[in-house]
């Protein structure tokens, strides 16, 4: 297990010698990468003494012919900040990469953990603030500074947490990520749209960011992911994404997909009617008729059901806005799904173009959990903690894969 210790300038960034010494000794390979400004506060000699790595802090110091921070980012499993000060924070924040460690922020996959530490008045500043607001957002686990004595003689939030605290953050973001290690995982996202002619469609309002949300968590759990989406604006996070844009698509693409993967969520809200003759040219305003006439498309999560293996995991999505365990349970059975996720869609601060979800899961072993009013990330890790609960409750004979990983 290989660690980058990334120390910034601040008076506590002696603590990353003591944290390093203890990832060491708890058997990890720890990869020591200091800022400029660190190197005020702290000798390198003494990282490279514990870890037995010579500390990387320029971008164009080494002329092997791999790429340092790439090879880096590749070929690691966690990526730790100790200490964090503001000036990194907003550098990771803003995408800047003007240095090894902001380039390598930028170039890696794996877990982040950040503890920052700084005086009181930097900590509570709105842009510090809203920094940290967007890194959590993206997934960095940012672990709380602690109250008291601060070396510019204040007292307040800014200390740096316990190492005892910071160690533990980075063990169990480690275990997180292994998760879902050598599973493939199918998800599908955002709308779809059913073309009347060249200028005209039918859709809904999907966003995507749900199901974006949980291809995501998917992957930082260690999945292999593969997404299909219909047309959104946000931006992929993963390669193997497959953009499409009607039901008829959407269906192939998944159909295709399905036996490959251990695990499907259908997050995609796919239209249930299409134009039954889309024009090629556009309709004029003068022929435009009275009445629309329209096919109803297939159930893709329906079908999947049908050809579902025991191995596998196939969960829905349920947009509703009346008697959600009812009907959400009639979708489970219909659909012969393992676990559905219903939402009320009847709520302005929750659900399709909101950032916010909150989701009720029904399994088929006839649990019932209620999540909070959550941000769609935090949506995202409940909804995985919920499938990898039911997969560790089943008989492991209908877990044993016979789908190559
Ligand atoms: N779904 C699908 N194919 C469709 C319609 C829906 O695969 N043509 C999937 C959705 O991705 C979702 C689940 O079915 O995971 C439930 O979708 P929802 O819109 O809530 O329900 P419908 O099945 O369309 O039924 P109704 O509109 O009557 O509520």
């Amino acid at each position: 297990m290989r660690i980058i210790l990334g120390v910034t300038g601040c008076i506590a960034a002696y603590k990353a010698a003591i944290l390093l010494r203890l990832l060491c000794e708890s058997g990890a390979d720890v990869v020591p990468v200091m800022t400029k400004s660190a190197h005020q506060f702290l000798g390198k000699l003494t990282l490279e003494k514990l870890s037995g790595h010579k500390v990387i802090s320029d971008l164009f110091e080494d002329h092997t012919p791999k790429i340092k921070h790439i090879d880096l980012a590749r070929n690691s499993d966690l990526l730790a900040v100790v200490p964090a000060t503001a000036n990194i924070l907003a550098k990771f924040a803003n995408g800047i990469a003007d240095d090894f460690l902001t380039t390598l922020y930028i170039s890696t996959t794996t877990p982040i953990v950040v503890a920052p530490a700084m005086n009181v008045e930097m900590w509570r500043h709105p842009a510090t603030q809203n920094n940290l607001r967007i890194l959590a957002q993206r997934g960095v686990t940012i672990i709380q500074p602690d109250s008291g004595y601060l070396a510019c003689g204040e007292v307040g939030l800014g200390r740096l947490a316990k190492t005892e605290i910071i160690v533990q953050n980075i063990f169990e973001s480690l275990k997180s990520s292994k998760q879902l290690e050598g599973l493939k995982v199918l998800v599908t996202a955002g709308p779809t749209v059913e073309d009347i002619d060249p200028v005209r469609f039918l859709s809904n309002r999907s966003s995507g960011k749900m199901g974006f949300a949980l291809a995501e968590e998917a992957q930082k759990r260690g999945a292999r992911v593969t997404l299909v989406s219909g047309p959104t604006y946000l931006p992929s996070p993963t390669t193997r994404h497959i953009q499409v844009r009607s039901a008829k698509q959407m269906e192939e693409a998944v159909l295709d997909r399905f036996k490959d993967n251990h695990i499907t969520i259908m997050a995609a809200a796919v239209a249930d009617f299409t134009p039954a003759q889309p024009e090629n040219k556009k309709i004029k305003k003068q022929k435009l008729p009275n009445m629309l006439v329209l096919n109803k498309t297939n159930d893709i999560l329906y079908a999947l059901g049908r050809h579902k293996q025991n191995d596998q995991t196939l969960i829905g999505f349920a947009a509703e806005t009346e008697d959600l365990p009812k009907f959400g349970l009639k979708k489970l059975k219909q659909k012969r799904l393992d676990l559905i996720f219903v939402n009320d869609v009847s709520k302005k601060d929750r659900g399709f173009s909101s950032t916010q979800n909150q989701v009720l899961c029904l399994d088929r072993l006839g649990h019932q959990t209620q999540s909070s009013l959550l941000p769609k990330p935090d949506i995202a890790r409940f909804v995985w903690d919920q499938i990898q609960h039911f997969r560790q409750n089943l008989e492991p004979s209908n877990l044993k894969s016979t789908l190559s990983s």
